[in-house]
């Protein structure tokens, strides 16, 4: 037969061979590979299960879980309504709003979280892909901690206003900002799981530890029905020890958070956010979007999506 630039992969998907390839946790530590099973049946009955993606370190693939994850989780039948909870509101540019348009407070989260009178349904947009809709930040929401220091009941904010739409959506993902602080206090507190995306470095798995002395002080305090959906390992690259051995520590330490979908580093990341759109329909056979898709299948399956 023919040599060609193209192969398909184990998961009989095409890639090309400039593509990073397919890792996953099981098979980088030397196990069998984990197959998650194909999605057939509609989403369980009832209100939204609500999913904060966190991390208080930036650049570790927050914005990009959030935004890919809830493509995926849409292309298999989900209503899916994403909160950008940042500041920088890079999850809304990389939907496709182009930055001029997000400088009114009116219409983003912000606006909604000081105003209990505005109608959160109004304040919905549509994403590209079907299924996907989201709300967009502001700048000002960076502001957020001076704002409600004073503030009675101010971590179940974001909580009671998502409360008018929780029956129309099946997973509402939360694209957290790079802190610990009362946003992220709020999304936790709003939330029935957090996912937390680490980078494949050795100063992320120290970080760690924060994030679960915070998730503790959320159970105690706020919401003590708050689960651990899974660590996600992210920006990994498979030629390198080093992302080997971070993977293995992070095992070691926590085996039943790690989950077995790892997200490896390729610059499609990159090149889908500058065009706006998820990588599932940028590069939809890409690395990128195969896993992040059995990224939804697998916390289907563990019960972290619906
Ligand atoms: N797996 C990956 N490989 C390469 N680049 C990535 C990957 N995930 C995200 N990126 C890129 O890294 C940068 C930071 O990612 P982002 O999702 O915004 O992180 P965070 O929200 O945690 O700050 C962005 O430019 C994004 O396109
Ligand atoms: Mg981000």
């Amino acid at each position: 037969m023919a040599k060609s630039n193209s192969k398909v992969s184990r998961l009989g998907t095409k890639s090309t061979n400039r593509e990073e390839e397919f890792s996953a946790t099981s098979s980088v530590l030397g196990k069998k590979m984990v197959e998650f099973p194909a999605i057939k049946n509609p989403p369980v009955a009832g209100p939204a299960r609500v999913i904060s993606v966190v991390n208080q370190k930036g650049g570790v693939g927050k914005t990009t879980t959030t935004i890919n994850l809830g493509a995926a989780l849409a292309e298999l039948g989900r209503r899916v309504l994403l909160i950008d909870f940042d500041s920088q509101a890079s999850m809304t540019t990389g939907l496709g709003i182009k930055p001029l348009q997000i400088k009114e407070q009116y219409g983003s989260i912000w606006y909604l979280l000081n105003d209990s009178s505005a109608n959160i349904s109004e304040f919905i947009l549509k994403s590209n892909v079907p299924g996907l809709d989201f709300i967009r930040g502001h700048k000002d929401l960076a502001a957020a901690d001076a704002a409600f220091v004073s503030e009675l009941a101010k971590e179940h904010k974001l909580r009671k206003l998502l409360e008018p739409v929780l029956d129309e959506y099946d997973d509402i993902l939360i694209d957290c900002s790079p802190s610990l602080g009362t946003l992220t206090i709020n999304a936790l507190t709003a939330s029935d799981g957090v996912l937390i995306p680490m980078e494949c470095e050795y100063f992320a798995v120290l970080g760690l530890g924060l994030v679960r002395e915070t998730i503790d002080k959320v159970r105690t305090n706020t919401n003590p029905q708050l689960q651990i959906d899974g660590i996600l390992a992210t920006m990994f690259e498979r030629k390198t020890a080093h992302s080997r051995e971070v993977l293995e520590l992070i095992y070691k330490e926590f085996p039943d958070d790690l989950l077995d979908t790892i997200i490896a580093r390729t610059v499609r990341f990159s090149e889908s956010t500058v065009k706006g759109e998820p990588i599932t329909t940028y590069a939809s056979s890409s690395t990128g979007a195969v896993s992040y898709r059995r990224l939804a299948r697998e916390l289907i399956y563990r019960g972290g999506a619906k």
